[in-house]
C-alpha cells in the first residue's frame, strides 16, 4: 500500500553524496523535503537540482532539510554534482541519495511501472516535524517542478501548524489567510487581533498573523 497524506514517513538509512544518512536523524525536529528524479546526467533533472541548490537558504530559513534521490549509484551522483555546479552556477550542498537497490523508491512509491519500470518519477514529499507526510506531488519526467511552489506550500503548512489558519487559492506570502472552520468566530476574534473579514460565516479572512 502506498503512502498517503498523514502517514508516518518511513525512516531509512542511505548512502548519499555527503555520507551515510539516517533520515530521521538528518531531519532532527525540523521539516523535510524528499524528492526523486529519474536519472543523473539528464537535462531537466540538472535544472531541478540546480534550482534547489539556489534556494538552499530559503529552505534553511524555514527549518527545512532537503534530500534528493535517484536509483543511480553514488559515483555517478558525485560526477554529476560537478556538472550541476558548473552549468547552474551553484554549489549543491544537500544530500543526493544513491538508492541503487530501489528500497527507498519502492517504500515511498516513487517508481510508477506504467511510466517506467526502472526509473523513479518526479515524486516529492514534504514531511513535518512529527514525521508525517504533509504533501505529495508526482510529476512526469518531462516536466521540471516549481520549487518556489514547494516553498509556498511549506509557508502555508507552517502557518497552519503555528496559527491554525489555512491559505486560499493562489495565496502568496503577505496576503490574507483563512480562519479554519474548527475555530469559532468568537475564538478567532480573540486569536487574531488584526481583525476578521467575514464574507460568509464559513469564509473568514484575517491578515497573515506572522507579518
Ligand atoms: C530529464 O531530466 O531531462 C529527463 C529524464 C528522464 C526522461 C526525460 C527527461
Amino acid at each position: 500500500m502506498s503512502l498517503r497524506l498523514g502517514d508516518i514517513a518511513p525512516n531509512f538509512t542511505a548512502q548519499t553524496t555527503v555520507g551515510e544518512i539516517d533520515f530521521y536523524n538528518y531531519l532532527g525536529d525540523g521539516w523535510g523535503v524528499l524528492f526523486s528524479h529519474p536519472a543523473d546526467y539528464t537535462p531537466v533533472c540538472t535544472t531541478e537540482l540546480g534550482k534547489t541548490a539556489l534556494l538552499q537558504e530559503e529552505f534553511a530559513k524555514r527549518n527545512v532539510k532537503v534530500l534528493a534521490l535517484s536509483v543511480d549509484p553514488l559515483d555517478k551522483h558525485k560526477g554529476w554534482v560537478n556538472d550541476i555546479n558548473e552549468t547552474q552556477n551553484v554549489t549543491v550542498g544537500f544530500p543526493i541519495i544513491a538508492d541503487a537497490d530501489k528500497s527507498i523508491a519502492n517504500t515511498y512509491g516513487m517508481i510508477h511501472p506504467n511510466a517506467s519500470e526502472t526509473f523513479t518519477v518526479r515524486s516529492l514529499f514534504i514531511i513535518g516535524p512529527d514525521k508525517k507526510v504533509k504533501l505529495m506531488i508526482t510529476y512526469p519526467a518531462s516536466t521540471g517542478r516549481n520549487f518556489h511552489e514547494v516553498l509556498r506550500v511549506i509557508d502555508s503548512l507552517q502557518l497552519t501548524a503555528n496559527y491554525s489558519v489555512a491559505t486560499p487559492a493562489d495565496w502568496k506570502d503577505g496576503e490574507d489567510v483563512i480562519v479554519v472552520p474548527a475555530v469559532s468566530t468568537e475564538a478567532a476574534l480573540e486569536k487574531f487581533p488584526k481583525g476578521l473579514n467575514i464574507v460568509k460565516p464559513y469564509l473568514r479572512y484575517t491578515p497573515q498573523p506572522n507579518k
